[in-house]
């Protein structure tokens, strides 16, 4: 299997609120687009990985040091979009032709293990799609103006994670499709289901979790110093 990753950090961290864009906060002293392409870079079948940065980032990106695990892999650094998936098209028009299978991460997920990506490598090989994913622990509601209007089957409800890997072709031929419908999905798999094609759940870990509020990063750094 011969895979390129793209790894999305070019979004503002509007929620995070921090005077630095998101993917450039630390985690154990390091930033998270870089920990997020270390744990990619652990496997052996990911051979390119492209970074997709806010284009105000590209010289801040460009003048951070390269002695970080899996720098070998690294593609020269893409402009993003406005929306995720202008980042991801962006990245994705920069793949070699070489290359079959594509992984698609999110920067603001750097507690990623290699263990996690194999899985989710394997079932995209047997089947041509695959994401990793948590089973949703909390029982869901459907609110409307502060009360509930639905309770939501748990047992059917489950938390996307990335990396999601697709075959290059299936996700082009997915983003060709949101595109002429004009559909913004907020990850990859949504524009893959819409062509009909079924994406299969990796088992993924709750640890993979996305920084999305400064507690986010607080429960990220508990984590890390536990790892050793
Ligand atoms: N992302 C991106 N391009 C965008 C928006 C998001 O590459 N236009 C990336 C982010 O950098 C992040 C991932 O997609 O790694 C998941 O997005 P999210 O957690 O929402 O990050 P932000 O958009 O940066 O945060 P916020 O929505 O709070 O502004
Ligand atoms: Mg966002």
């Amino acid at each position: 299997m011969r895979v390129a990753a793209l790894v999305l950090a070019a979004g503002r961290g509007e929620r995070f609120g921090a005077p630095v864009p998101k993917a450039f906060l630390s985690l154990g002293g390091r930033p998270l687009v870089v920990r997020a392409i270390e744990a990619l870079a652990a496997r052996p079948e990911i051979e390119r990985i492209v970074p997709v940065l806010p284009a105000a980032d590209l010289a801040r990106w460009n003048a951070l040091a390269r002695d970080f695990a899996g720098a070998r892999k690294l593609a020269e650094a893409v402009a993003g979009g406005a929306q995720r998936q202008d980042s991801m098209r962006a990245g994705l028009a920069t793949l070699p032709a070489d290359l079959e299978w594509v992984a698609v991460h999110d920067a603001a997920r750097p507690l990623l293990r290699a263990e996690q990506v194999g899985r989710v490598l394997d079932a995209a090989a047997r089947t041509g799609a695959a994401l990793l994913a948590v089973p949703v622990r909390d029982t869901l509601k459907r609110v409307d103006a502060g009360r509930i209007t639905a309770t939501l089957d748990r047992s059917e409800t489950w938390a996307a994670q990335t990396p999601q890997v697709f075959r290059i072709s299936l996700l082009r031929a997915a983003l060709a499709k949101a595109d002429a419908d004009g559909f913004i999905g907020t990850d990859e798999a949504q524009l893959v289901e819409r062509l009909g094609v079924p994406v299969a759940v990796a088992e993924g870990d709750v640890r993979n979790l996305k920084i999305t509020w400064p507690e986010d990063l607080e429960l990220a750094e508990a984590i890390w110093r536990q790892r050793g």
